[in-house]
């Protein structure tokens, strides 16, 4: 994904991590005109991962962002667009209180990380990006993908899942989150 302006500049890291306060490293803070170009790269992803998900309406936003606390881990590739870098995707987490099914049908609460929106460009999708950046948020939040609970997820979402981390097995739940098998065995302070 292009933009009239250098994404190297803009996102120094390769993995960029934004919230509420939408600043990507210390260059952007005290920068409106830096934090206005963040804002339009946030919102046409957000757009594109709605139309690749054929949503009526972005569930990400520059606005949504602001007002939510998520975080929205964005990756570059910065070789790319002779080497003005180009935005390559991003995924966009955060902690839900959950009530639950496990696998007796027994109502639990929890509070996991969820996949709330996860996109990759089109043209740069099956390179393995998505997974490159799925493995940087697993680090960066030292949790295993089986621990996450998976918000309304795509078709690819779900072929993703059960290629790199073998999620198949799903716990069938009563609203629009996916967990796994595991999910329950693993969490602390449960039998
Ligand atoms: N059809 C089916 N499976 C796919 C496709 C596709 N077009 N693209 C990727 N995958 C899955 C497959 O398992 C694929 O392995 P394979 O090529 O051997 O079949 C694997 O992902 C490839 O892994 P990566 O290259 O690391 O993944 P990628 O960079 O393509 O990122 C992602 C995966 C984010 C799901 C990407 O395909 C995408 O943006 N899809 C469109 C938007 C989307 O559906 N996002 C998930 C929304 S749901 C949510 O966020 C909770």
């Amino acid at each position: 994904m292009e933009f009239p302006f250098d994404i190297n500049q803009l996102f120094t890291e390769r993995v960029s991590i934004l919230d509420q306060t939408l600043v990507a490293g210390r260059k952007s803070a005290g920068r409106p005109d830096l934090q206005a170009h963040i804002a339009t790269v946030i919102d046409e992803l957000g757009r594109a991962s709605a139309k690749a998900q054929q949503l009526t309406a972005p569930i990400t936003s520059a606005s949504k962002l602001q007002s939510q606390r998520h975080q929205l881990y964005l990756l570059k590739d910065g070789e790319r667009n002779g080497g003005r870098g180009v935005v390559v995707g991003f995924l966009k987490v955060g902690y839900k209180k959950l009530f639950l099914l496990d696998r007796q049908g027994v109502h639990v609460e929890a509070e996991p990380l969820c996949v709330l929106d996860f996109y990759i460009a089109e043209n740069l999708q099956r390179h393995g990006y998505g997974l490159e950046l799925f493995d940087f948020v697993l680090q960066h939040k030292n949790l295993e993908p089986v621990l996450m609970a998976y918000d309304r997820p795509s078709p690819k979402l779900l072929s993703f899942l059960a290629k790199h981390y073998c999620l198949t097995q799903s716990v069938p739940q009563v609203n629009n989150f996916v967990v796994f098998e595991g999910f329950f065995l693993n969490r602390e302070g449960s039998p």
